[in-house]
């Protein structure tokens, strides 16, 4: 008899947390898909940035940009002292972290960052990381087999190559200079040219 999949449904895990219970309002950090699609309502939206954190292609996805049969690569954090990652910031109520906990339940936990807009202010907030030791974590491979995963897995939310090339628009107009992801859209463009 087959072994059955494990699950990364971290559903349950992000429902039991009780960070910033009894807030009205949380501060949401995104750094992937949040940053070009926002498909939940907000109060406010502004850039930010988190330090001590990179973002990688290192995580599977098998339910928004692939399948199980074929993967799709999305992205995650990395602890990296002294790096900053920038992302969008959104103003939520509490109630929409159910839609978001299910729309990222392969594998993604929230935890608690400070952030800082670009006025320089400060506050401290949610983000979602898939941590090493979930099931769908995939880790380091070359921008080149990264980008060939990219282009041939397609999931219920579309194609993974969207994803990629969607993220890095988004980056563009953030001014922001992610060299591993605008080194996987190089390879990737190359392989659909
Ligand atoms: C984000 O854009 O912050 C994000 C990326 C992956 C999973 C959850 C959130």
């Amino acid at each position: 008899m087959s072994r059955p999949i494990r699950s990364t449904d971290t559903q349950a895990r992000n429902r039991d947390m009780k960070l910033f219970d009894g807030h009205q309002q949380i501060w949401l950090f995104g750094y992937g898909s949040l940053i070009f699609k926002a498909d939940f309502p907000y109060i406010e939206r502004r850039p930010a940035s988190i330090r001590h954190w990179v973002r990688r292609f290192w995580q599977a996805s098998h339910d928004h940009r692939g399948t199980v049969e074929v993967p799709g690569r999305v992205v995650t954090l990395i602890q990296q002292p002294g790096a900053i990652c920038h992302g969008m910031a959104y103003l939520i109520t509490p109630e929409e972290f159910a839609h978001l906990d299910f729309r990222e339940k392969n594998g993604y936990l929230r935890f608690v960052t400070r952030m800082t807009f670009t006025d320089g202010s400060e506050a401290d907030g949610l983000v979602y990381i898939a941590t090493e030791d979930n099931e769908a974590f995939l880790g380091a491979a070359s921008e080149r087999d990264i980008a060939l995963q990219i282009a041939s897995a397609t999931g219920p939310s579309g194609p993974n190559s969207e994803y990629l090339l969607s993220l890095a628009e988004a980056l563009r107009e953030l001014a922001d200079h992610d060299e591993h992801v605008f080194g996987i859209e190089r390879h990737l463009l190359d392989i659909l040219d």
